[in-house]
């Protein structure tokens, strides 16, 4: 069952290539520059949007942290992206004008679920983005968008969060198409990344060994920090999650700017620090903080598309994708995590405390 994997979070690491190929299939348009994805959003509705709420949590919000990035840009929508049990829908916001997209890979999540009753209450037009057909989440949204990852059995959302990401970026070229505010040049250079995204992730599975070597280098450090910018920071966010869910060793996300706003104070040369350097997350700048944290003598290891990691102690190479290119990043921190656990005999699949669906608020 588990396909000659140790655990299934081994397997749907590896599953991504997969994943990723059902949840872009039929819907790139690459030579219009164009996305076909089976909701329908009126079009004057789209047009005249003004707002775009995410609610999600735990890795989904992270999927929205990339998400609200992409339709800011690519489709000029205001966005912002809730912590789910933090949701208040706003008075003063024209509900008309706003969308409320909830992502959850199960469709249960129940802070997630109550965000939504909460935007269909208000009279917002709500979205489900999920992986589960038929969820709760599903029958409640006003319409549903399917990321086709398959079952994920871990309790650590790997595959769904690579699956998420690329169909939230499909949305972001449909949004931006229907509001005339992505050329198709541009938006085929984005369907040009995810489709290039497959082949990428099997380029950074197959680098497995490598990562296993780096993981057993730093097993027993105090403390892990995931720096990165932009789409980079979510990557940075989730990277460090996956991490202590699974191994239980204390790991966290900075955006790297911040890092000389404190949290520099805990940087040793026993917290190695992982970097995200690629594509759509300002690399040149975040190799400044990597000079920061290496000249208190913290070991760095990077993600990295750039020509020049001269100054890492270890490289991951992400390939030449353009903007997907954090989403491969983020497979090397998946493998990293997982890696780091089973070098210390966590029992990955149910980690301690938690559970796979979170069904009370
Ligand atoms: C972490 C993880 C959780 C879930 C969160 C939301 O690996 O799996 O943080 O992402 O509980 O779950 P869904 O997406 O089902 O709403």
């Amino acid at each position: 069952e588990k396909g000659g994997y140790e655990h299934y979070m081994l397997k749907e690491i590896h599953e991504q290539p997969t994943a990723l190929r059902q949840a872009i299939s039929g819907r790139l348009d690459e030579l219009h520059g164009d996305v076909d994805l089976d909701i329908e959003l009126p079009e004057e509705y789209l047009q005249s949007l003004e707002e775009i709420q995410i609610v999600a949590c735990g890795t989904s919000y992270h999927a929205g942290m990339v998400a609200a990035q992409l339709f800011e840009e690519h489709a000029s929508v205001r966005t912002s992206v809730e912590i789910a049990s933090e949701y208040e829908f706003q008075g003063g916001r024209d509900p008309w004008r706003t969308l409320v997209v909830a992502v959850t890979q199960s469709g249960e999540t129940a802070d997630t679920l109550s965000a939504l009753r909460k935007a269909n209450r208000s009279g917002a037009r709500t979205l489900a983005v999920t992986n589960t057909v038929g969820s709760t989440a599903t029958r409640e949204a006003d319409h549903t968008l399917y990321i086709r990852a398959g079952p994920e059995i871990g309790v650590a959302a790997t595959k769904t969060f690579a699956s998420q990401v690329a169909t939230l970026t499909l949305l972001s070229v449909y949004l931006g198409r229907h509001r005339s505010e992505l050329g198709s040049s541009r938006a085929s250079d984005v369907l040009a990344s995810v489709r290039n995204l497959p082949g990428a992730v099997q380029q950074a599975l197959d680098a497995e060994s490598q990562v296993l070597e780096v993981a057993e280098t730093y097993v027993d450090s105090d403390a892990f920090f995931f720096i990165g910018r932009e789409l980079g920071y979510p990557v940075a966010l989730e990277g460090a999650l996956k991490l202590k869910e699974i191994s239980y060793d204390h790991a966290e996300g900075f955006a790297a700017g911040e890092l000389k706003h404190g949290p520099l104070a805990l940087v040793t040369p026993n917290t190695p620090t992982l970097a995200v350097l690629t594509e759509g997350t300002r690399s040149k700048e975040t190799l400044n903080n990597v000079k920061e944290v290496e000249s208190r003598g913290s070991p760095v290891v990077g993600c990295s598309s750039l020509e020049d990691g001269g100054l890492l102690d270890a490289a991951f190479d992400v390939p030449e994708i353009g903007v997907m290119e954090p989403l491969v990043a983020n497979v090397y921190l998946q493998l990293f995590a997982y890696h780091v656990a089973n070098l210390k005999g966590r029992p990955i699949d149910k980690p301690r405390n938690l559970a796979k669906s979170v069904t009370v608020e």
